[in-house]
């Protein structure tokens, strides 16, 4: 459920018309609404009420600082990949010990930022970064709290790129090699084992793979207690998906009833990294129509905006579906178009052979649940500067990253002097 609404034809994020916005910051730019990203996180997180646990925002999803700050205020802790997502936790003020460290290439650079900041967990993912973390710990004089990531092999059931849990993806350490693994990381100094943790994929619609994957898990805490090992976290990762178009994910109350029967008496604290649930249909992408244009002798019809792969760029990477719909909606008929961006590519997309109400130059479109992996895939690609994003709160709207300028653009770029 959100708060993107018509009003008298008009849509509306909360209470404020989006063409009041529009003529404000200019298009294209990413919209979301307070209301609907503090009621996606505490669906999810009430829905492990009364159970020792810690929802760690999955930064990627939706990084602006001003979203991050929205859920440390609930909190929210955060699921990170990089030193620049820490960086960015930091400043939103979210607490260190409310921070994992996920990805399968951490640097030595960002290991130790992440050390002298004093995270929770670094989920580890190899035996040579065990030694790494080791290594950048004593050099320190500090101890890294560590977990690995387990790879279960369960068929997440999703789109192959964002498939992480199968035992041919890069991720995590094989389950039946992860034991090994854990008796290794007993020995060194600077680390210390805190936990298991595990990812298996995006954009789920059926709890049947985290109920499998949670089976795995606990025969591997048992069989990690036999060897006298025992953790105080276990992180189940992201992954839940929301609606596109006609897939029907469970809600995250059913999400978090399935995990907590599966679980069944966990004596240990639960993290969870959710992204896309939370932020997905808390966003939106408005865009202007410039042109619209035939091709293929009148049969093909090309509606041209002014965004494009570089601003959303999930259906190019993915045939991924966003509805598309008016913003002011009129008593048009609709039409089968393809909705394109100006970049100079084929794949410059943002719906292909789609029924959409038929629009003419000047007007707006909602490009809707683009709040996750939205802006924060965008590119400067065709050097354009990346577009603004705009919190709706209580009847106001506030910028929350102003639209790059050309300036942006070259900033950090010089001439050689033998150029000039
Ligand atoms: N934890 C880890 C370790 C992850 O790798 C991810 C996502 C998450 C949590 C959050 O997953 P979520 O709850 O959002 O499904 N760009 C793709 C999605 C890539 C997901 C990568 N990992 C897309 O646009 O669909």
């Amino acid at each position: 459920m959100d708060y993107f609404h018509y009003l008298d034809g008009v849509l509306h994020a909360e209470d404020v018309p989006v063409p009041d916005i529009a003529a404000a910051v200019g298009t294209p730019f990413y919209l979301y609404s307070t209301a609907t990203l503090k009621r996606h996180f505490q669906a999810l997180d009430q829905s492990f009420a009364g159970m020792d646990h810690l929802t760690c925002f999955a930064v990627k999803a939706c990084s602006n600082i001003a979203i991050l700050r929205l859920f440390a205020g609930l909190g929210g802790g955060a699921d990170i990949v990089s030193g620049g997502e820490l960086y960015r936790a930091l400043a939103a003020g979210i607490e260190p010990g409310k921070i994992v460290f996920s990805g399968v290439g951490k640097t030595r650079a960002e290991i130790r930022q992440a050390l002298e900041a004093g995270i929770l967990m670094f989920n580890l993912e190899s035996a040579q970064e065990l030694r790494v973390v080791a290594e950048c710990a004593t050099e320190l004089g500090l101890v890294a709290r560590i977990s690995f990531r387990v790879n279960p092999d369960v068929d997440p059931q999703t789109h192959a790129y964002i498939s992480t849990g199968l035992a041919k993806n890069k991720f995590g350490i094989p389950i039946a090699e992860a034991l090994d693994l854990y008796r290794q990381a007993r020995d060194p100094a600077g680390v210390e084992i805190v936990g298991v943790s595990c990812h298996i994929g995006s954009q789920l619609t059926k709890v049947s793979p985290f109920v499998d994957t949670i089976g795995k898990l606990k025969d591997f805490l048992g069989r990690l207690a036999t060897h006298g090992i025992t953790i105080r976290y276990l992180d189940l990762g992201g992954g839940l998906g929301i609606q596109y178009d006609q897939e029907q994910p469970p809600e995250p109350a059913d999400y978090g009833a399935a995990v907590r029967e599966a679980l069944n008496d966990l004596d240990c604290t639960l993290i969870l990294e959710p992204g896309r649930v939370i932020v997905g249909n808390a966003g939106i992408m408005v865009t202007r129509v410039l042109y619209t244009k035939t091709g293929e002798g009148g049969r093909k019809k090309f509606i041209v905006v002014d965004a494009g792969m570089n601003d959303l760029f999930r259906p190019s990477l993915y045939d991924a579906y966003h509805a598309i719909v008016p913003v002011v909606q009129g008593r048009r008929e609709t039409t089968v178009a393809d909705v394109v961006g100006p970049i100079c590519e084929t794949g410059d997309f943002l719906a292909r052979d789609r029924e959409v109400t038929a629009a003419e130059p000047g007007e707006l479109l909602a490009v809707k649940s683009a709040g996750a992996y939205g802006f924060t895939m965008a590119s400067n690609y065709n050097s354009r500067p990346r577009v603004p994003e705009v919190l709706v709160n209580d009847g106001e709207f506030h910028l929350i990253r102003r639209r790059e300028t050309y300036e942006d653009l070259l900033r950090g770029e010089m001439i050689p002097d033998f150029l000039k």
